[in-house]
């Protein structure tokens, strides 16, 4: 979806002979999306990118995703899961359905070459930093950045030292972008969106690797894993163009729309996926009509599963809870919430907010998967009431 953007060497007309120092020709590949019928890059390689050595099936992990049943909202201590592995095989799925995986991960070290063959992965970095390198170059990211990986973008994430990384992890099942309602009919951001061009971050140089292959790369595709063998590494892109690559938007860049009284949760959209949006809650001034009640009203968000991942700041609406850094909860569809008892007139009179939080909204049911029971705070459900009820049996979910 980005803009047009141009890095490296390419020749001034498409599809025509490029000579390489050698006297040979560059290796043309035309990367597009929606069946050559959206958006599209065309990369320049030093070597064909189709020699393929070798295919296995990897086995992927059992991720035990069960029904949210008894419907149930959750909240999820994801700092208290171990880390370990990289960015790619660390990743430990909390919810997911047929449109999004949720996960987080806390990467030990680099990760293997990886790209994912069935949809768009978002990262979002709440500590550390990490460098994506893929065939498009490097993208350098720190704590607050979203980085959004297209689908068949080959790369491999490398924790940049220093603070821990946490992360959050989408993998959709499609294309994520803006929503459409900020783009010009051309695709030029409009003055009502809260980011534009200027606040996103493609690579900026091609990425060559020093050593040729052969290169192993794990591929995701619908319901499964397969690891190739390629004869060439496929960081050898001497240039590239179009408007398909990976970018990064840092969420303190994501300008918050505020109002005199409560505004609606729309207003805080950063992405769209199919059957799924992102927000972004960012530190913001509070609704100022004279008598306006700051802290969210009670709300039935009817038709979507609501995750919400507690990033820095003060959650006032969710007081009482035991919500902290990193927390997520989840409020699905179907159960009427809101603030903790005494949120809203604690609220009263305040100015501002600091919070940090990602919102992630689904539009099918999200399951639940062992990370999530892993880390599940099962009183969660009975803090609007002050406390689990006498004669209240402490439900678990269970398998369909
Ligand atoms: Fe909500």
């Amino acid at each position: 979806m980005p803009y047009y953007r141009r890095v490296g060497d390419v020749p001034p007309k498409r599809h025509t002979q490029f000579a390489n120092p050698d006297g040979g020709l560059y290796a043309e590949e035309l990367m597009g999306s929606v069946g050559f019928a959206d958006a599209s890059a065309l990369l320049y390689h030093l070597r064909p990118p189709t020699a393929l050595l070798g295919a296995e099936t990897v086995a992927p992990a059992d991720d035990g995703l069960r029904p949210n049943e008894p419907l149930l909202p959750h909240h999820l201590h994801t700092a208290d899961l171990p880390g370990g592995d990289d960015l790619v095989t660390g990743r430990r799925v909390l919810l997911a359905n047929d449109d999004v995986r949720v996960a987080v991960a806390q990467p030990a070290g680099p990760s293997g070459l990886y790209r994912n063959a069935t949809g768009d992965e978002l990262v979002y970095l709440r500590t550390g930093a990490a460098r994506l390198e893929s065939s498009f170059g490097t993208l350098d990211a720190t704590a607050g950045d979203y980085v959004v990986v297209p689908a068949g973008t080959t790369h491999r994430w490398v924790p940049a030292g220093g603070e821990p990384v946490h992360a959050l992890v989408l993998e959709s099942s499609g294309h994520l972008g803006p929503p459409p309602r900020y783009l010009s009919p051309g695709g030029q951001f409009l003055e009502h969106s809260p980011y534009c061009e200027r606040d996103l971050h493609g690579p900026d140089a091609p990425l060559v690797a020093g050593d040729d292959g052969p290169a192993d790369v794990l591929v995701r595709q619908r319901g499964g894993l397969t690891r190739y063998r390629y004869a060439h590494h496929p960081f050898d892109v001497v240039g590239w163009d179009g408007c398909l690559y990976p970018y990064r938007l840092s969420i303190h860049d994501f300008e918050p729309v505020t109002g005199r009284v409560h505004q609606p949760p729309p207003v805080h959209q950063t992405f769209a996926g199919p059957n799924v949006v992102i927000c972004s809650f960012v530190p913001r001034k509070l609704d100022y009509h004279p008598r306006a009640v700051p802290t969210p009203y009670n709300h039935a968000n009817v038709d979507c599963d609501e995750v919400l991942y507690y990033c820095a700041g003060d959650f006032t609406s969710r007081k009482g809870a035991g919500i902290g850094e990193g927390s997520i909860t989840l409020h699905p569809g179907g159960f009427v919430h809101g603030p903790q008892p005494g949120s809203v007139e604690a609220g009263l009179g305040q100015e501002r907010t600091d919070e940090l939080a990602v919102m992630l909204d689904t539009f099918r049911p999200l399951l639940l998967a062992d990370g999530a029971r892993a880390c599940d705070d099962v009183d969660y459900p009975w803090t609007w009431a002050g406390g689990r009820p006498a004669g209240q049996a402490q439900p678990t979910p269970t398998a369909s």
